[in-house]
């Protein structure tokens, strides 16, 4: 991953089987613009791809995650321009991918930033982190799924809350709140989220996707048709070779060695 690509907007690394994608305007606050969209779709497609990438960290700056889209880029848009070119979306498209992903969040994760990290699959934030939907005070709305997984993520009260007034929460009161999974020292960030990703990154690969797939699942479906996929996918583990490695190497007791890509 690391070597192949070549980015304007993004640094890329690889650590064992955790892929770590730095987003890198820290000029604009890493504000998101379409090239930068487009990259992150780009090497997200390749993570996808590789069966070495059991796991994908996005991360940004100290100071900023991301302070949302890019205001300079968006300000002259008609209507006509944004309904035609339907420029949010790539953020779609990152919601889509396959692998895991965790957003390790410190500073600032504002407006499409914030969006951006509701996207992922896991928030772990900085004690610095600070997470805002802003977009009101611009005259606009959150556009990104900002009033959509936000109120999924926190419920209606703290929704209304954010994207009414734009006011912004620490990472105490967005862990108090479910928005991200944990807090740890902004000088642990990602020593923490690393060491997350690299566990994730040991299991087994369908067994992995498939738990992403049904808890994403869970916000689009009713509860017995959830149930009913789940128990689909569920038996379908029965399938692989990972779980006859998983469960003979607990009876055998010993470490088990996943391999299913
Ligand atoms: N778009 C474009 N540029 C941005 C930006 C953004 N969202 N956020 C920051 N920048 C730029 C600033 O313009 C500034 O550039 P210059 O040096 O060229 O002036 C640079 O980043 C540094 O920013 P500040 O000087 O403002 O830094 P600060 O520390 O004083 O403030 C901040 C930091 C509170 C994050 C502030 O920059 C800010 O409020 N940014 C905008 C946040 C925002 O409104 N986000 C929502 C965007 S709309 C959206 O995201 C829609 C959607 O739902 C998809």
């Amino acid at each position: 991953i690391e070597t192949e690509t070549k980015c304007e907007t993004l640094l890329v690394a690889q650590e064992g089987g955790v892929a770590v994608i730095t987003l890198n305007r820290p000029d604009a606050m890493n504000a998101l613009n379409a090239k930068l969209l487009s990259e992150l779709n780009t090497v997200l497609d390749k993570c996808d791809a590789d069966p070495e990438i059991g796991c994908v960290v996005l991360t940004g700056g100290e100071k900023a995650f991301a302070a949302g889209a890019d205001i300079k880029e968006m300000k002259d848009k008609s209507f006509a321009d944004a309904f035609n070119t339907d420029f949010i979306a790539p953020y779609d498209a990152i919601a889509s991918h396959k692998k895991p992903l965790i957003a390790a969040v410190s500073g600032f994760a504002l407006g499409g930033g914030m969006e951006l990290a509701m996207i992922c699959d896991m928030i772990i934030a900085a004690d610095s982190a600070q997470f805002g939907q802003p977009e009101i005070q611009l005259g606009i709305m959150p556009g990104a799924g900002g009033t959509q997984r936000l109120t999924r993520a926190v419920g209606k009260a703290k929704a209304m809350d954010l994207c009414l007034t734009g006011r912004r929460i620490d990472a105490e009161e967005a862990e108090r709140s479910g928005l991200v999974a944990r807090v740890v020292p902004q000088t642990a960030l990602m020593e923490e989220t690393m060491k997350i990703a690299s566990k994730i990154a040991s299991f087994s690969q369908p067994a992995v996707a498939m738990i992403k797939k049904s808890i994403n699942t869970s916000m689009a479906t009713p509860l017995p048709e959830g149930i009913r996929q789940e128990r689909h996918l569920f038996y379908s583990t029965f399938a692989t070779e990972d779980q006859k490695e998983g469960m003979a190497a607990f009876t055998e007791k010993r470490k088990p060695d996943f391999k299913d890509r």
